[in-house]
Parts: structure tokens; C-alpha cells; sequence
């Protein structure tokens, strides 16, 4: 079985660190991606369990324990709760950020381009999905296992105050030697998905 089979989202690590070489090929693996003019917009910020760490995700996590007092019953902010949990136990979590300073500042009159700027965001962060993507598959490659993370977005701020990169944050990858099997997921049929014309 390849690795876009095998791979699933893996939600329980081991405490073994992960050596540097493989942090560092997950990481060439992702801007091997394609990207828009190649653009290559993605950013990185790797980081490992240290107490800055442990403070920025335990701010995150008050910030939605304090949603949660107003609104108890809100199932994604439980599952939110969940996310931070998982990227406390991670060894390593890559954040995933969008450097979308030159599409701000170039103007389509300078580049000759003439496509909307909403428009090259699109293909900016479709090409950052593929950047993830890729990280995934080499994650699971090399016997690791991954998360992608979008619930950080619940705490964007916190986040972004701590990470000071002066880039948009988009997600996390929580990545670890998995511990036990992860859960089954399914798909949707392709019959309802795809037709051809
Ligand atoms: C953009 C994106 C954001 C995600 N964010 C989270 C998250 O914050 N927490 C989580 O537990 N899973 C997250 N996931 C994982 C999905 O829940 C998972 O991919 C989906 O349920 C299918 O399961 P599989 O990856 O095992 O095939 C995210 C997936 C994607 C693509």
C-alpha cells in the first residue's frame, strides 16, 4: 500500500523525540510543491517542546475555556480542547504560515499581471494546501505520524502574538512516532463527487 493509502490523521504520539534530519526532510518535502508563479508563499515555523511552547498552546487553550463559559455546548470548541491536547503531546508542531507581503505590495500595473489579488490568494493558499500535503505523505513515509492542525485558528491572535513572524498563520502539523493504530475514516463515493464530461 503507497503512502496516500496508509496515511491518516494521528492523534496519539510517543514521548520520543524526533531527530533533526527527519524534521529537516519533511520540511524539503513541503516546498517541493508546486505553487502558483511559483510564488512558493509558504513559511514555517518548527517547534519543539519547550516551555514557550507549553505557554503558548496553554494560552490558546484558556482562550477556549473561556468561550466555553459562555457557551458550553459548542461540540467544535470541545473538539478545539482536543486539538490543543494533541499538539501538547507532539513532539515537534510545524505552523504553517502564508508570507503574503509580495501579493500585497506588487500592483498589477507594475507586474503586468492582471488577475485579481483575491484570485492569486486563492491559488496562494491552494499551493500552501499542497505544501501540507506533501509534508504528510513524506511524514508518513518515513513511519511518523502527522495532524494538520486548523483549529489553531481558534486562537489566531494568541498564536500569532507568540510566533511575532509577521505572516498570516494558516495551520499546524503535529508530527510524532505514533502510538497504537489510528481510527478508520471513510470517503465519500466518487459517483457523488466527480462526473465526467
Ligand atoms: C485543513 C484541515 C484542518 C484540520 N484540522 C484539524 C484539527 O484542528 N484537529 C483535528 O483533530 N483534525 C484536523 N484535521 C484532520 C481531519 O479531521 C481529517 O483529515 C479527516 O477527519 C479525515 O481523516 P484522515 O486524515 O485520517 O483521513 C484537519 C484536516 C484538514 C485538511
Amino acid at each position: 500500500m503507497g503512502v496516500i493509502d496508509s496515511r491518516r490523521s494521528t492523534r496519539c504520539f510517543d514521548t520520543r523525540d524526533i531527530p533533526d534530519e527527519l524534521i529537516q526532510r519533511i520540511l524539503e518535502a513541503g516546498i517541493r510543491a508546486p505553487s502558483g508563479k511559483n510564488r512558493q508563499p509558504w513559511r514555517f515555523i518548527v517547534s519543539q517542546r519547550n516551555d514557550k511552547r507549553d505557554y503558548m498552546i496553554e494560552s490558546a487553550r484558556n482562550k477556549i475555556i473561556r468561550m466555553l463559559e459562555d457557551s458550553p455546548s459548542r461540540n467544535d470548541l470541545h473538539m478545539t480542547l482536543e486539538t490543543f491536547d494533541i499538539m501538547k503531546t507532539a513532539p515537534v508542531v510545524i505552523y504553517v504560515l502564508y508570507d503574503n507581503t509580495s501579493f500585497r505590495t506588487q500592483i498589477p500595473s507594475d507586474t503586468g499581471w492582471s488577475m485579481a489579488a483575491t484570485d492569486r490568494e486563492a491559488l496562494d493558499l491552494m499551493a500552501i494546501g499542497a505544501a501540507v500535503e506533501n509534508m504528510l505523505l513524506k511524514i508518513e513515509e518515513l513511519g511518523l505520524g502527522g495532524l494538520w492542525c486548523g483549529d489553531v485558528l481558534y486562537a489566531y491572535q494568541d498564536f500569532v502574538d507568540e510566533l511575532n513572524s509577521g505572516y498570516v498563520l494558516l495551520s499546524a502539523i503535529c508530527l510524532g512516532y505514533k502510538s497504537g493504530l489510528p481510527g478508520k475514516t471513510s470517503r465519500r463515493p466518487l459517483t457523488e463527487l466527480c462526473k465526467y464530461i
